[in-house]
């Protein structure tokens, strides 16, 4: 219900970006186009694009061109997902097998490095160099927090620490240069720059939390993905770190051990113990906490819908957990 509202804050805006997105997809090359169409048009939120929308809009932007950054900004994320797919292995993405699943590693990494390379395309044409700049730094970020998370596999020593960088690398960044970007698109005095990145981190930050909660606490049909697969990877999330912390020895140990086999062998026992210790609602506490500094991000912003509308994404960020 609420959700709806935001995307009617937009909402001709929206279809346009969609229309951009299938536009800009086209390629010679049957089988890039194929892979690429099917990833994109099995939907997702596409909460990046929205966030381009609201935050250039709520910064007083008046022109056109936000509608091919929001493009630009969906074709990085699905580009991200192409190839985190691959890493994690995993076979269900937006309620549909994934793209590795279907065609194979190989198609899923070059389709996702066809993806990228068309949203730089696309972004040299808004002939901005600090937007270049952001999201060429966000691209960056991202793979390096991809790595970092590969390089934690299995391992069950992560700290909270380590793990929030990982998040803040992975996801946020993206977030964070989707609504930054916005704001230089519709060049928002330095104050309101700021603030809308900061919105942005914080959002994505909430998000990735809520996500790693879903994780042990979701329905696979209304996520669209498989629940347990990060146990299943052997990735070591808040919700285990907090666990790992504030269960008996012998739950520590169980889990240590899960983590470092991967496979789902423990994780009804694993789910119970997630339950008990409280770390469900210690994540939710850390991301609602995230969502209000999101919040409050946005008071340097005039009274508008599309503020008002960010305000909502805040709560709706937190609200996919029960
Ligand atoms: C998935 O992002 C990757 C994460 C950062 C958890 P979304 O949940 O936004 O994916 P789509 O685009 O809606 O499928
Ligand atoms: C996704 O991270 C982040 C990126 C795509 C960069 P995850 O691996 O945690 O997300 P899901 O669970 O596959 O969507
Ligand atoms: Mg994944
Ligand atoms: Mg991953």
């Amino acid at each position: 219900m609420t959700a709806q509202r935001i995307y009617d804050t937009v909402a001709d805006d929206f279809s346009r970006v969609n229309d951009l997105i299938i536009q800009r997809l086209s390629s010679d090359v049957p089988l890039v186009e194929k892979i690429a169409q099917y990833i994109i048009e099995s939907g997702g939120k596409r909460l990046r694009p929205l966030l381009v929308l609201l935050s250039s809009q709520a910064a007083g932007y008046g022109e056109n061109d936000h509608l091919k950054l929001a493009a630009v900004i969906e074709f990085l994320h699905t580009a991200t997902l192409l190839h985190d797919d691959v890493v994690d292995t995993s076979d269900m993405r937006r309620g549909r097998s994934t793209a590795n699943a279907r065609w194979g590693n190989a198609p899923s990494v070059l389709v996702g490095d066809f993806l990228y390379a068309r949203a730089f395309e696309m972004m040299v044409e808004l002939k901005s160099l600090r937007i270049m700049e952001v999201l060429s730094h966000a691209t960056a970020v991202i793979a390096e927090g991809e790595v970092m998370q590969l390089m934690n596999v299995k391992n069950p020593d992560l700290t909270e620490d380590q793990y929030m960088k990982v998040i803040h690398n992975k996801t946020a960044m993206l977030f964070e240069a989707a609504s930054h970007t916005g704001a230089l698109l519709a060049a928002a005095s330095e104050d309101q720059e700021l603030g809308l990145k900061e919105y942005g981190k914080h959002l994505g930050l909430a998000f990735q939390l809520v996500d790693d909660v879903l994780d042990y606490r979701g329905d696979a049909e209304a996520m669209g993905k498989n629940v347990g697969d990060d146990l299943a990877e052997g990735k070591t999330t808040l919700p285990l770190i907090h666990a790992m912390s504030h269960g008996t020895e012998d739950e520590r140990q169980l889990i240590r051990q899960a983590i470092r086999k991967g496979g789902l062998d423990d994780l009804p026992r694993i789910l119970d113990i997630v339950e008990r210790s409280g770390a469900i609602e210690y994540t939710m506490t850390k991301a609602r906490e995230q969502a209000a500094l999101a919040s409050g991000c946005l008071k340097c912003l005039p009274e508008s819908a599309h503020k008002e509308a960010m305000v909502l994404l805040t709560d709706i960020a937190v609200a996919r957990v029960s």
